[in-house]
C-alpha cells in the first residue's frame, strides 16, 4: 500500500495567506497542518508516500519534509499544474502508484481518536474494494454525502448536495484497490471543471466494491480550510497535548513507536533540533512506559 496527500488547491477561503503560502504549511497549533495527514499514513503503517502539491509551493514541502529518511519513510513530491479536482492526484501519480493499492488523503484533514491505527490498517488489508469513511456533522453541504437504508446499506453518495439526504459527510481520506487509476482515467470534468473523488466513488457504489466505515461521535475529524476552522482545530490541539502531555502528528514519535527508525537515530536527530522542549519531547519517549 502506497499513500498520496494531496496539498494543492487554491485555498480561497484563506485569502490573502493563501497567496503567498500553501494552506498546509500554516500552523494547526504547533506544527505544520500537513504533519496531520501525514501521520495518519504513517499510523496506517504507509511508508511509500508522494505528496502532490503546485509549483509554487512544492519545494517548501522538500525543505520541510525531505526525503523522509529521518521518519524511516520515503517522500516522493509532484506538481499539480491546476487544482483540477481530487481525483486528478491517480492521474498525476499514475508512475507511482504503478500496480499498487493506494490511500489517498487530503492536506488540509485532521483525524483524531482512539485506535485509528488500528482502524487504518484493518481499513488497507481490504484488497479488492474502496474504503471511504462517514462523519456525522451538522452541515453537510460542503462535503460529499453518503445516503444510507434502514440496515446501512450505502444507497447514494452526491458532492456538495443543496439538500443532504443524511448528515453523514465523506471525510479526505480514500483508500482503493488497483483498478482507481483506469477509473481514473475515463472520468470527465463535472461542471465545476474538476475531476470528482465522488464519481470514483460512486463508481466502486455502482459495482458493490464500495465500503463506509463510519467513525464514531468519539472521533474528531476536522478540516482546517477557513481561518475558524483553523482555529478550532489549534484549539482542539492544544487542549489535548497540554492535557495529556503527548503530542498528536509528531512524526518522529510515530516513526519511532512503528520501530521505522531507531532509539539511536532518535536520539541523534532530537539533537539536531535547536528546540529544547522539543528535543526534550523526543528524548522522553526512548525512556517512557506506553
Ligand atoms: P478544497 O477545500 O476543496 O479546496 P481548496 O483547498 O482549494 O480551498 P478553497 O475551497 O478555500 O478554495 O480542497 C480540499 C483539499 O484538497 C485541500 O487540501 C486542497 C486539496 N486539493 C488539491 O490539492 N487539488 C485540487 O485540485 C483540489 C480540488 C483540492
Amino acid at each position: 500500500m502506497k499513500g498520496i496527500i494531496l496539498a494543492g488547491g487554491s485555498a480561497t477561503r484563506l485569502y490573502p495567506v493563501s497567496k503567498f503560502l500553501s494552506k498546509h504549511l500554516l500552523p494547526v497549533y504547533d506544527k505544520p497542518m500537513i504533519f496531520y495527514s501525514l501521520s495518519v499514513l504513517m499510523l496506517a503503517g504507509i511508508r511509500e508516500i508522494m505528496i502532490i502539491s503546485s509549483v509554487k509551493d512544492l519545494n517548501n514541502f522538500k525543505v520541510l519534509l525531505g526525503t523522509g529518511d529521518h521518519l524511516g519513510i520515503s517522500i516522493q513530491y509532484k506538481v499539480q499544474q491546476k487544482p483540477n479536482g481530487i481525483a486528478e492526484a491517480f492521474l498525476i501519480a499514475e508512475d507511482f502508484i504503478k500496480n499498487e493499492r493506494i490511500t489517498l488523503i487530503l492536506g488540509d484533514n485532521l483525524f483524531f481518536g482512539h485506535n485509528l491505527s488500528g482502524i487504518l490498517r484493518a481499513a488497507i488489508k481490504k484488497k479488492n474494494a474502496a474504503t471511504i469513511f462517514g462523519y456525522k456533522v451538522k452541515n453537510p453541504k460542503r462535503f460529499g454525502v453518503v445516503e444510507f437504508s434502514k440496515n446501512n446499506k450505502v444507497i447514494s453518495i452526491e458532492e456538495k448536495p443543496k439538500k443532504p439526504k443524511s448528515n453523514y459527510a465523506i471525510p479526505g481520506l480514500y483508500i482503493y484497490d488497483k483498478e482507481v487509476v483506469r477509473i481514473a482515467k475515463k472520468l470527465k470534468p463535472s461542471k465545476r471543471s474538476e475531476l470528482e473523488i465522488t464519481d470514483i466513488n460512486k463508481i466502486y457504489l455502482k459495482k458493490k466494491k464500495l465500503k463506509v466505515n463510519i467513525l464514531g461521535r468519539g472521533f474528531a475529524w476536522l478540516d482546517t480550510g477557513t481561518f475558524d476552522s483553523l482555529l478550532e482545530a489549534s484549539k482542539f490541539v492544544q487542549t489535548i497535548e497540554s492535557r495529556q502531555g503527548n503530542k498528536i502528528a509528531c512524526l518522529e514519535e510515530i516513526a519511532y513507536l512503528n520501530n521505522w527508525i531507531s532509539k539511536k537515530q532518535l536520539l541523534d536527530y532530537s539533537k539536531s533540533i535547536n528546540s529544547s522542549q522539543f528535543r526534550d519531547y523526543l528524548k522522553n519517549l526512548t525512556t517512557e512506559k506506553y
